[in-house]
């Protein structure tokens, strides 16, 4: 699931976030997957509580994780952290940036401490490291 303002991928703040777009990096993320073994299901919504819905119905939709890019929601969300915490499935927080390197309110997730893990800073390798994280829990 990506959320706020990634949309703009390729456009927004490539010195930050790249050149690769929402559609290219999802292409990537579902080509990561299928050589895992999986089939992921992007998703992308500016809205908070759209996010949440998501998160909600995971479970009858049947994904056995989550991946989950909130961009600025990851910073002052309560709401979003607390859907985090109410689903069973393994949700792993990913950036593409390295929050730690930038501003300091960015530094504060509400989200990890109730994800699964956190992978920040290796722009769409942050998802792939989230999916091959995922391919062995999912095994354990
Ligand atoms: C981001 C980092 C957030 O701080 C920011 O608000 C974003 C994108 C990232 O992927 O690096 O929108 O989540």
């Amino acid at each position: 699931l990506n959320g706020p303002n990634l949309n703009l991928l390729g456009r927004r703040e490539p010195a930050v976030y790249g050149t690769l777009t929402l559609s290219e990096l999802e292409e990537r993320i579902r080509e990561w997957s299928r050589s895992l073994g999986f089939e992921a299901e992007c998703r992308h919504s500016n809205s908070e509580g759209q996010l949440i819905d998501w998160l909600h119905s995971a479970g009858t939709e049947g994904a056995r994780a989550v991946i989950l890019n909130a961009g600025g929601y990851s910073h002052t969300s309560v709401a979003l952290r607390d859907a985090v915490a109410s689903i069973e499935q393994p949700v792993v927080e990913v950036h593409l940036s390295n929050v730690f390197a930038r501003e300091e309110f960015r530094h504060t997730s509400l989200l990890s401490a109730v994800c699964r893990g956190t992978v920040t800073g290796l722009g769409p390798y942050s998802y792939q490291a989230a999916l091959v994280a995922l391919q062995g829990i999912l095994a354990d």
